[in-house]
């Protein structure tokens, strides 16, 4: 089921077209990260969707209502530290925002615990905000989107400038949420690792407009796919580049006809094609794999 739909959003500043016509669909207990450089759209985005920006054109819809119907649904976090209450404590953060959604009693302040106790907060728990950590608050933040149960939540960078134990803390309890809580997570991050071990799916924007719209795993297929670049002694004849392509290896014949790239997901599959270079009696003098990552590929789609 479609929970958060999103359909042909546009959102302009003056001249700047800061969300150029976007689609997509984040599914029921999924975890969709949005992935982009600077100034791509990522914030307007999540921002139009909680309706604290009103866009130019499109519809965006929670459980297939329009979005301005189903704020109760939702909760989001963004720039997690100014969410909160610098002079209240984690607990007393908690219990507020809790009360401002009509949430109280015993059973409130057993789940504060339960959350602060999740996200290793218990020995803070009655500290001042302000004398806590970035990453300490960043996690009190999103305790408080956690805290009122809704079914949707929001994250604007919630991993942004945190420590390797925040950041770690922050990634186990997303993965706990969507793994044990049936909860539909639409979040933004720089954090490639995040997406690939948290992420059911992944929209990359550059300049406003979607570039990848996809699965994490059809996305990391591409990644593992390795390329190798055999060099060859000699230069290709035009029969011997008729018969490399007609062999089907998805192999690209390089311009200047002594080199082959071969896209494989299987390093055994390198054989197939020095069977085929055999069979035309054509000599290798190298064979060099090149590495394909996830940054890469990121890269790929966003420059
Ligand atoms: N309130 C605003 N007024 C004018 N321009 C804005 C405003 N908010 C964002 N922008 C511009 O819109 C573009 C997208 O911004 P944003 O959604 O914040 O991107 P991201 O979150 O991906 O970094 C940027 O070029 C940004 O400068
Ligand atoms: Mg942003």
């Amino acid at each position: 089921m479609k929970v958060i739909e999103v359909n042909n959003l546009v959102k302009k500043y003056g001249n700047l077209t800061a969300v150029d016509n976007i689609s997509f669909s984040v599914n029921q207990g999924c975890i969709c990260g949005i992935l982009g450089p600077n100034g791509s759209g990522k914030t307007t985005t999540i921002k139009s969707i909680c309706n604290l920006i009103i866009p130019d054109k499109g519809s965006i819809k929670i459980f297939g209502k329009n979005n301005t119907k189903s704020m109760n649904l939702l909760s989001a976090i963004f720039d997690g530290t100014r969410n909160l209450y610098w002079r209240l404590t984690p607990k007393e953060n908690l219990r507020y925002f809790a009360g401002i959604r009509g949430l109280g009693g015993k059973k409130i302040e057993n789940k504060i615990d339960e959350l602060l106790d999740q996200f290793n907060l218990t020995d803070k728990k009655n500290t001042m905000v302000n004398e806590l950590s970035r990453g300490m608050r960043q996690k009190v933040a999103i305790a408080m989107a956690l805290i009122c149960d809704t079914d949707i939540i929001l994250l604007d960078e919630p991993t942004l400038g945190l420590d390797v134990q925040s950041y770690m803390d922050i990634k186990n309890i997303l993965l706990d949420i969507t793994t044990n809580m049936n909860k539909t997570i639409l979040l933004s991050t720089h954090a490639m690792d995040l997406v690939e071990e948290v992420c059911d799916d992944v929209v990359i924007l550059n300049q406003g407009k979607i570039v990848v719209n996809d699965s994490v795993g059809n996305l990391m297929g591409m990644v593992k796919r390795k390329t190798y670049e055999v060099n060859l002694l000699h230069t290709l004849s035009d029969e011997n580049i008729e018969y490399i392509i007609n062999s089907h290896l998805g192999c690209y014949v390089m311009e200047d006809k002594s080199s082959i790239e071969v896209d494989i997901i299987d390093s055994k599959e390198i054989y197939n094609l020095i069977d085929v270079l055999k069979q035309q009696n054509i000599f290798i003098k190298e064979i060099k794999q090149k590495e394909i990552n996830f940054q890469r590929l990121y890269l790929n789609f966003t420059q």
